[in-house]
């Protein structure tokens, strides 16, 4: 692995929890003395437990030489963030590729997410070089789940390579899942396609959620209903307060941005992203239908990770809520079980709180913003409601018990119901 950051650790793990054995090339050597430890610098569920058990495979290390003396598949996982034009920066990527030195025996097997092209344009500048595109479909929080128990894993390789395409497919044989074999361009526009298709599902529910509020449909009866169609799956269809995290933003842009390199218009991109920013705000004017203007209104944020089990707040709809509200005037308290520390240097003007008790301790009004399972577990009847100054509940994930809170006295808006 060229570098050991989440989808690199991820893959480390689970490719010597498959009886591979593992090299781990991290540049920060603070990193890799923690890994060494079995420290895991992130809340992953079950990657702590996979990294300990099966240390005597996997070694973590700073040095390059080290990496191809031991191995002859780097798989590269360093990061590929927006630029400012929307494509991607590929610095990381490329600066691999510069350290590897020219050898018939070692391939780069590109896990980072690039753009359509990028392998093309490395084998060009380095030929010869051994070239495989093998994207991660790895949720945040499922990824050791997701791991072992993948939909598909996609193996792209030209001709030259084809060699290398096999050796890769071969390490994910023991999981016994369909495997596509394909050309790397292909194989580059499967990941981009997938998330943005991902994206757009959820951005075509959550309209349908917002035309179920007007016309008094249920967005969650509509979704068990149409997901029984089998073209259509019941998965990624749940209504919410929009979609976050890292990749979902940035694939749909960079997707968008590259046919837009190539002259194209990509409309429906632009709509699925116009209108998960437009969701994420859409929580003000449901507060304001119940408390009027927002000004010295206290609002309790309930998570603030982009999703349960992770403390990523990347693009999280935590961050634009608290921006917006405080924007209205409104004090903004915030509760998180993990992510609270790294909200800490973005959320300077919200309250950070302990527990959810006490982000909702004299509060006007409750957002959910993140369905951490604790949140239903709260005694909303009893200990939420003596403590909230006003009972309002939006529930932006549809994820508490409606009719409990109702008979509790609460004013409850959900998404879409
Ligand atoms: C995503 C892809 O799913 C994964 O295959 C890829 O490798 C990386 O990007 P991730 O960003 O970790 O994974 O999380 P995911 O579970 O896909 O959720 C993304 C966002 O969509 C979250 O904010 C989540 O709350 C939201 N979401 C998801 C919905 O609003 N509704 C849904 O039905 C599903």
């Amino acid at each position: 692995m060229v570098g050991a950051g989440w989808v690199g650790l991820c893959t480390a793990a689970c490719f010597a929890e498959l009886g591979h054995e593992v090299v781990a090339r991290e540049i920060v050597p603070e990193k890799v003395e923690a890994l060494a430890r079995g420290e895991v610098p992130m809340h992953e569920p079950g990657l702590p437990e996979l990294v300990v058990r099966n240390a005597d495979r996997i070694t973590f290390t700073t040095s390059m030489s080290e990496l191809l003396e031991r191995t002859r598949l780097l798989f590269c996982c360093v990061d590929t963030p927006p630029t400012y034009s929307g494509d991607a920066d590929l610095s990381r990527v490329e600066a691999v590729v510069d350290e590897l030195e020219q050898s018939a025996e070692h391939a780069i097997v590109m896990k980072s997410t690039v753009p359509v092209g990028t392998g093309r344009s490395i084998q060009r500048r380095r030929d010869g070089l051994g070239y495989v595109s093998n994207p991660e479909f790895l949720k945040e929080g499922t990824a050791v789940e997701d791991f072992l128990h993948p939909d598909r894993v996609v193996v792209g390789a030209g001709e030259a390579s084809r060699a290398f395409g096999d050796r890769v497919a071969a390490l994910y044989e023991p999981l016994g899942a369909p495997t596509v074999r394909t050309d790397v361009a292909s194989a580059e526009m499967i990941k981009l396609a997938s998330n943005a298709f991902l994206a757009t599902k959820i951005s075509f529910i959550n309209e349908i959620a917002n035309v179920c509020e007007e016309l008094g449909a249920d967005v969650n009866e509509v979704a068990a209903g149409i997901g029984l169609d089998a073209r259509i799956g019941p998965r990624f269809l749940r209504a919410g307060v929009g979609w976050g995290g890292s990749c979902f933003g940035k694939d749909v842009l960079s997707l968008k941005q590259m046919a837009a390199n190539t002259g194209y218009h990509f409309q429906l991109l632009t709509a699925v992203t116009e209108v998960n920013e437009l969701q994420k705000r859409r929580t003000i004017s449901k507060l304001q239908k119940h408390l009027g203007p927002l000004v010295g209104r206290t609002v309790a944020l309930l998570g603030i990770a982009f999703k349960p089990d992770t403390d990523d707040i990347r693009d999280a709809t935590s961050l634009v809520l608290a921006g917006r509200l405080q924007g209205e005037g409104a004090h903004v308290r915030a509760y998180d079980p993990v992510a609270a520390e790294r909200a800490r240097a973005v959320l300077v003007n919200a309250e950070l709180c302990d527990s959810a008790l006490e982000a909702l301790d004299g509060a006007d009004a409750a957002v959910l913003v993140t369905e951490w399972p604790e949140f239903g577990e709260l005694d909303w009847a009893g200990e939420v409601k003596a403590r909230m100054a006003n009972p309002l509940v939006v529930d932006g994930r549809n994820f508490l018990d409606r009719e409990a809170l109702r008979a509790a006295g609460f004013t409850y808006e959900g998404i879409g119901r």
